[in-house]
């Protein structure tokens, strides 16, 4: 005879909790695995190693930086304060979110031997500048397309990208077509004889986790330079937004996240400008992947709320389908902020030159008024706001030469700048 009987309710509960925590933790145990072997790769960076200073404000506009905060003891109980993660000092000709976001692919580029790559952007593209750099330094021919027409003096990115790489400025009615002008200048480069990648083509070497047993640099060097000359050239899409991208952003939220510094515990608000929003959409991925509680912030300055989801939900399938990553489920990791004063993409307003030149004076940083000075705004309000505990983190993208171009362009903000001409 089967005896049927009921547990207590408050037993199924129990049993019910400890099940539910039983395949949390799998899961979570899943995701920590599955992310050191993503993380288990070649890397441009030799270590994802970056600063992490602290901003105090007291009153409204009154800062002061502490350049060795304790990430455990909350000294400033009495002042608002934000944690800055100094990517703008990791190189000084690539932005902060470009060597992060080209930290892996840059290793794939050996890994396929690639002699040559085609990319483009906009004339001041901290993008272009950034491929030319990290490209030259490995013996990699670069060639940039850039939008509209070569300035009468080269400044700023535009500058670097030119003494880099190979420049060509492309019309703007061709550049509207940005993947037909890609493909047909890589053919053009590639000749009769070389051959064009596309990121699709290299994914399968980003995805195969162990890079460390490839040849290493050297011997690739070896075999270029014994090789049959025919050329590899792959094709780089505008921004590096591709899902190899958000590597680079998820080995940086990993050491972030590391006891000594800010820790796996304690909520976090991360702050970024957006552009593409990849850089983003990278840090939400990474606190998914490391299953640490930081939400991120994203101010959004190139386009729409729609147009952002869409491009989260976009690089969110790519990464779970070139990763084979199984444990999200939808978008969502984002959160869109709009600028306190939205404009046009790039556009410089009446006294953010001001505003940048007093963060300057303060604190020593720079911030730039189209992509930084929005993220520091936003990282001033939620730190303003914010309640005893929480903590708010602005990771300062970088940026410094995009204020040589901006010079150039807004010479009547940048004419104006407050001078200190009392001593003469
Ligand atoms: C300083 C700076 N911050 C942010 C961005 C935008 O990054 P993402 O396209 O990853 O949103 C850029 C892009 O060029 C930039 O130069």
């Amino acid at each position: 005879m089967r005896l049927r009987f009921r547990l207590p309710s408050s037993v199924t509960m129990i049993r019910s909790n400890s099940l539910h925590n039983e395949i949390l933790s799998k899961l979570k145990l899943g995701r920590e695995e599955f992310t050191q072997k993503l993380l288990n790769r070649r890397w441009t960076l030799p270590s994802p190693e970056t600063k992490i200073h602290q901003l105090i404000h007291t009153q409204g506009r009154t800062f002061l930086l502490n350049t060795h905060p304790s990430f455990h003891v909350d000294s400033n109980k009495q002042s608002k304060h934000f944690y800055i993660v100094r990517d703008d000092l990791l190189h000084p000709l690539v932005n902060g979110n470009k060597a992060r976001k080209l930290d892996a692919l840059l290793p794939l580029l050996h890994h396929c031997s690639v002699t040559d790559v085609v990319t483009c952007g906009g004339c001041h593209s901290a993008h272009t500048a950034a491929i030319a750099v990290l490209c030259a330094e490995r013996g990699i021919v670069s060639h940039l397309l850039l939008r509209g027409e070569q300035p009468e003096i080269l400044t700023g990115y535009n500058l670097m990208s030119t003494m880099y790489g190979n420049v060509t400025y492309v019309p703007r009615t061709v550049y509207a077509n940005r993947e037909e002008m890609l493909k047909s200048y890589a053919n053009s480069v590639a000749g009769n004889n070389g051959s064009v990648l596309w990121f699709a083509d290299i994914i399968q070497a980003a995805s195969a986790t162990d890079l460390s047993i490839s040849p290493n640099f050297m011997q690739m060097d070896v075999s270029r330079s014994e090789g049959s000359h025919l050329r590899k050239i792959l094709v780089v899409n505008e921004g590096a937004g591709d899902s190899v991208a958000l590597l680079g952003v998820i080995r940086l939220v990993q050491y972030l996240s590391q006891d000594h510094l800010l820790g796996k515990q304690r909520p976090m608000k991360f702050v970024v400008d957006a552009g593409t929003g990849t850089t983003a959409v990278g840090l939400g991925l990474a606190a998914h992947c490391l299953g640490v509680p930081y939400e991120v912030y994203a101010v959004m300055l190139a386009d729409k709320i729609d147009a952002y989801r869409k491009q989260e939900e976009r690089l969110i399938s790519e990464f779970k389908k070139h990763f084979n990553f199984e444990f999200i489920e939808g978008a969502g990791i984002v959160n869109w902020v709009e600028r306190d004063r939205p404009r046009k993409f790039g556009n410089v307003l009446e006294g953010e030159v001001e505003a940048c030149q007093n963060i300057a004076q303060q604190t020593g940083i720079l911030v730039d008024p189209v992509y930084t000075l929005a993220a520091w705004e936003t990282a001033m309000l939620l730190s303003s706001n914010e309640a005893d505990g929480g903590q708010v983190v602005l990771l300062h993208t970088g940026g410094t030469l995009g204020m040589f171009g901006l010079a150039q362009r807004y010479k009547k903000y940048f004419g104006m700048i407050k001078k200190d001409s009392n001593h003469f």
